[in-house]
């Protein structure tokens, strides 16, 4: 890869102007990294109301259409639905624009490869974003981990609650293609916000050797369901071993400014453990990180635990990352295929009565 960092403000667009556009746009706006040139959706509505945070740049209907138009374009953000990643990625690629692309990455090693295969052969970089890590108390947590402070680890515990009432609206057309995602068996829990969690993991304790899964599925409405109750385990090379259970609340409200999504991460050392309370929604609300050793608690108040903020970090570094080169993606694709495989290793999982699964065995 020939990479040249931008010595000027990066030419970027907007492909897709949906719901998850209102967080990833925090990382733009007083950017001096960037120029936003261009907004792309079918939808003329989103590009009229989008337009308004960026009355200098161009709207198109199609990445097609903005191509013709001859404006100069670096780096696209992508905020496609899921079924459309793989197409869409070696599309924008083939176009010559880097990639900033929204997880999951895809459904299946096949199109990851593939959309990993067309970066490299056009010669562009393919990030796919991963917001969590850049959470102010996840990574204050990663810190305390290492630092020794709470002794060697020993394992961690992941929690996940979607309930049902609470939260921002999401529209109904996101809805339809998580339905269609849920259809080929990649859920809304498990897979799509399920990601994440997975990618913590990996980030916090490094490559995983086994995964053991009991996917379970609740029928919300007729012909719709959700899939949880959920239990995930695993054991990562280090012989660290985390669990991440999967639960529905349908009737319960959650506070929060965005998805209803109650989470947490504990992590146990030998002399104590380190625990974020919350993400995205606010379920506990005491302070976002508590460390507790040798018979002190030591709550941490001032981290910025608004999760929009983990949107604006991570894109910040992406437009930083084009100016200089340096560093890590956070993440790159084929950082990214390592999530995919340990997500199909769950599934491979489940679907043989919850046996461990090398996520290195899972083949295209
Ligand atoms: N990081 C996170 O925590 C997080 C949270 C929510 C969603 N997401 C991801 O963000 C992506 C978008 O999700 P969303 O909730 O904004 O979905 P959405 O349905 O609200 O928005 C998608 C937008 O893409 C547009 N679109 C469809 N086809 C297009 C095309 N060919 N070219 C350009 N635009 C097109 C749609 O008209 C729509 O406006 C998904 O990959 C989703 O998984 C990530």
């Amino acid at each position: 890869m020939t990479f040249v960092p931008y010595d000027r403000p990066v030419r970027a667009a907007f492909i897709g102007l949906g719901r998850i556009y209102d967080l990833n746009v925090r990382a733009y706006r007083d950017n001096p990294d960037v120029e936003v040139v261009a907004l792309v959706d079918p939808s003329a509505q989103r590009r009229a109301e989008r337009q308004l945070d960026w009355p200098d740049a161009a709207t198109f209907a199609t990445s097609a259409d903005l191509a013709a138009s001859g404006i100069e374009v670096d780096a696209v953000e992508a905020l496609l639905p899921a079924p459309l990643h793989a197409d869409g990625v070696v599309d924008l690629v083939g176009r010559g624009w880097h990639v900033n692309l929204q997880k999951p990455m895809c459904n299946d090693l096949a199109d990851a490869n593939r959309m990993i295969a067309a970066a490299r052969s056009n010669d562009r970089v393919l990030r796919v974003m991963e917001n969590y890590l850049f959470y102010e108390p996840l990574r204050k947590l990663k810190e305390t981990v290492e630092s020794g402070e709470i002794g060697e680890v020993g394992g961690y515990h992941m929690k996940m609650v979607a309930s049902g009432r609470g939260g921002w609206d999401v529209p109904g057309s996101s809805y339809e293609w998580q339905f269609q995602q849920m259809e080929v068996g990649r859920g809304i829990l498990v897979f799509d916000d399920g990601w994440h969690k997975l990618a913590t993991a990996l980030w916090l304790f490094g490559p995983i050797r086994q995964v053991r899964a009991w996917i379970g599925e609740t029928e919300l409405v007729p012909g719709i369901s959700m899939d949880a109750p959920t239990t995930i385990l695993w054991e990562h090379d280090s012989g660290v071993r985390g669990v991440w259970d999967i639960t529905l609340a349908t009737d319960m409200y959650l506070r929060s400014d965005y998805y209803t999504n109650d989470e947490r991460w504990e992590v146990t050392g030998r002399r104590g453990f380190a625990r974020v309370n919350r993400c995205t929604g606010r379920g506990i609300q005491q302070p976002s990180l508590e460390v507790y050793a040798d018979g002190e608690m030591r709550s941490h108040h001032a981290l910025d635990d608004d999760w929009a903020s983990s949107f604006r970090d991570s894109g910040r570094h992406w437009l930083r990352w084009l100016r200089t080169g340096e560093g890590p993606l956070m993440w790159s694709g084929e950082e990214a295929l390592d999530v995919l495989r340990v997500a199909l290793a769950a599934y491979a999982s489940s679907e043989a009565g919850g046996i461990g699964v090398d996520p290195a065995s899972i083949v295209a």
